[in-house]
């Protein structure tokens, strides 16, 4: 039915978030909002960004979003972020996610692909440098 190239979650890594859709949050086709997903997405990204900026971040930018399959209530997601940029107040991120279709024997597909740019920033929600590491 759904049947996008099937996959493996990555190897040795952890993902920063694992998190089941629900019925409520589908759009009236029943599959999974699109809107929903992008929080999801960014969250996940945040959390490597937080740790590297050792403080609160805020997002600036989404740079890309790609939803190459869909996501079914059921579904148990799996985000990936891995940072691929530090500047001097910006930290970008890219987030995978893969599906298993918990319903549907288990296969796994990569459903989404994002890149996303966080600030660090100050008590006053003004950009801070990247502490170095
Ligand atoms: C995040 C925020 C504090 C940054 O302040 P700012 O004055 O706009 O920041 P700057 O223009 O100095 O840019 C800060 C960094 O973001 C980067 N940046 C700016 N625009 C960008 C864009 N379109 N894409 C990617 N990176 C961008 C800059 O290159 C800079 O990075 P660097 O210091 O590593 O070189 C401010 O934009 C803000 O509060 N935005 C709202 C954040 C928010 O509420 N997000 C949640 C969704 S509403």
């Amino acid at each position: 039915m759904f049947t996008g190239p099937q996959t493996t979650l990555p190897d040795g890594k952890v993902p920063q978030l694992r998190v089941v859709p629900m019925p409520s949050d589908a759009n009236v086709h029943g599959d999974v909002f699109g809107g929903w997903i992008m929080a999801q997405v960014d969250i996940a990204g945040s959390l490597p960004a937080v740790r590297r900026a050792n403080g609160r971040v805020a997002t600036i930018a989404v740079n890309s979003f790609l939803f190459k399959q869909p996501v079914l209530v059921g579904d148990l997601l799996s985000f990936y972020a891995d940072i691929v940029k530090v500047g001097n107040t910006s930290i970008t991120v890219n987030v995978e996610v893969y599906a298993e279709r918990i319903r549907l024997q288990g296969e796994t597909v990569k459903v989404t692909e994002a890149t996303l740019t966080y600030v660090a920033t100050d008590e006053n929600r003004k950009p801070r440098q990247v502490p170095p590491l």
